[in-house]
């Protein structure tokens, strides 16, 4: 299969069926990577997010979906796992044009999705309650019920993983969903949906709603009929998604992104520490809400580690998916224009260029491509040391001793993830459990990795876990029966 017919669009997927958008209306879908248009996908709005939801209700109260039980539901989950693995290859392919990631990326996407549907089909029908000591007579147990109906918008940076992560679990506890990915990117989750629909999912479970956020978006987090949201994507909209979740009175999970810190003490393995560190900052461009954009320097070692990443950075390359090579453009002229926003001010305000990648020669002119860039020392007021850029962009910054690392890691809105780097073991225990992130490696990090690791923000990364078990509960709720039997 080649790239054009793998990334054929598909419409709104509702009842595993599709269809136009009920105004008839489409978007156009553009290749970062070409800078133009390749196909359309439908425009969805109200009337579309309001059958979807129909469906989806439908599924749970009167469908096949509401009578499954768990292990069968696991069953589906661990088909549809193998169904991505099979269509691995296609799937990267539409992904890579979508987005623009290089190839070797969106395969390594794929099984990540893979994985997604074969942890939760496996953990389906392990997440069970437990039976409470009560008064003489009685007897008293929980068990995890479904919220029901859940709502998913998620982002363009990660479109099928995003589809596994949020997806995977809301199913395997038996809700049913109503999808809203991204305008930017989304053509790997309806494949993924018509992968599940192959799979043996009944009419219902899973349905799609594509179509911009204030119009789909906005429709499906303020509809009446949605028991739980799921979000992950910009704060400004977290705060819209909260906002309509506060006035349906039901729960959500926030992912709002991080300006996640490496610490790194004079005794770290650098040898280690650096090619890790440079290369999950450009991973899918530095478009990655776990990167890891701010590296805190103990002064001793901080122009030995500025070299090691300057040079490190001269090496990247960013070109188009087919190049395969270290990344790829940014998502859309937009992103383009608001990473190139903070270089112009990091030049206004004197903050030096350590170091700079390339793009490739020959990439096409209209495509949307940043080469990446080491800053420091930067204040540590300054945008680079405190905002998300979600691009290419790593900021260092010194610190004089441990206290002082913890004040600095600890030192924006976020915290999503953190990482310590020292070869003393006690310390670096230390210094982790100090952080508030959501998660923290110690002589290592993974951006995004970890599908049975917990993961979400403290501070104002968000709230609510996804991955691991912790999901199964985020996307469930817990019931307590009391009988009295004497
Ligand atoms: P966004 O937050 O607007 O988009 C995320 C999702 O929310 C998309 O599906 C979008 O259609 C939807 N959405 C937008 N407005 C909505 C509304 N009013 N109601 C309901 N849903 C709505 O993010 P955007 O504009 O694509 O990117 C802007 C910045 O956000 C980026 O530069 C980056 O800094 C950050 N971001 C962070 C992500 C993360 O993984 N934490 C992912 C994407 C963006
Ligand atoms: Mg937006």
């Amino acid at each position: 299969m080649t790239a054009k017919d793998a990334t054929a669009a598909k419409g709104i997927f509702v009842n595993n069926r599709w269809s136009p958008a009920a105004s008839g209306r489409t978007l156009p879908v553009i290749a970062p990577a070409e800078g133009s248009t390749f196909t359309q996908i439908a425009a969805g709005d109200t009337e579309d997010v309001n059958r979807a939801v129909a469906a989806a209700r439908a599924a749970l109260e009167t469908g096949a979906w509401g009578r499954l039980t768990a292990t069968e539901r696991g069953r589906l989950l661990t088909r549809l796992a193998q169904k991505v693995a099979d269509h691995a290859e296609d799937l990267a392919l539409t992904e890579a044009r979508d987005t623009g990631k290089p190839m070797k990326q969106a395969r390594n996407d794929m099984i990540a999705t893979a994985r997604y549907f074969e942890y939760f089909g496996g953990a389906a029908d392990k997440a069970h309650g437990e039976s409470i000591p009560f008064l003489n007579g009685y007897f008293a147990f929980t068990e995890r019920v479904p919220h029901g109906v859940t709502g998913h918008i998620i982002p363009w940076n990660y479109p099928a993983q995003m589809f596994g992560r949020t997806i995977a679990p809301a199913l395997a506890m038996g809700n049913a969903v109503v999808m809203k990915p991204a305008e930017d990117a989304c053509l790997t989750p309806l494949r993924l949906a018509a992968l599940a629909a192959e799979a043996g999912f009944p009419e219902g479970a899973l349905n799609i709603v594509t179509g911009l956020g204030e119009e789909a978006g906005a429709a499906l987090s303020s509809h009446r009929d949605i028991d739980f949201l799921s979000f992950t994507g910009s704060p400004e909209v977290g705060t819209l998604i909260q906002t309509a979740a506060a006035r349906n009175h039901i729960g959500c999970t926030l992912e709002l992104g991080g300006k996640s810190p490496h610490v790194i003490f004079a005794d770290a393995d650098l040898d280690f520490a650096i090619p890790v560190i440079a290369n999950t900052m450009v991973q899918n461009a530095g478009q990655t809400c776990s990167a890891g954009s701010r590296v805190i320097i103990e002064r001793a070692i901080f122009d030995k580690v500025a070299a090691l990443l300057a040079e490190r950075f001269a090496l990247l390359t960013a070109g188009t998916p087919e190049m395969d090579l270290e990344l790829g453009p940014v998502i859309n002229a937009a992103q383009k224009r608001r990473i190139e926003g903070f270089f112009e001010r990091a030049e206004r305000d004197r903050i030096p260029v350590l170091g700079e990648g390339k793009i490739a020669p020959g990439v096409p002119k209209n495509a949307f491509f940043v080469a990446p860039r080491v800053y420091g020392p930067a204040p540590r007021d300054h945008e680079l040391s405190c905002k998300e850029v979600f691009g290419p962009v790593l900021t260092l910054l010194t610190f004089e001793d441990e206290a002082d690392a913890v004040r600095l890691a600890n030192a924006t809105d976020y915290g999503l993830m953190a990482a310590v780097w020292s070869t003393n073991g006690g310390r670096a225990l230390r210094v982790a459990r100090r952080i508030k992130a959501g998660q923290v490696y110690v002589n290592a990090f993974g951006a995004g990795g970890g599908i049975e690791l917990p993961f979400g923000g403290m501070k104002k990364s968000g709230h609510g876990r996804e991955k691991g078990f912790a999901a199964l509960h985020d996307m469930s709720q817990l019931r307590t029966t009391i009988i009295k039997h004497d």
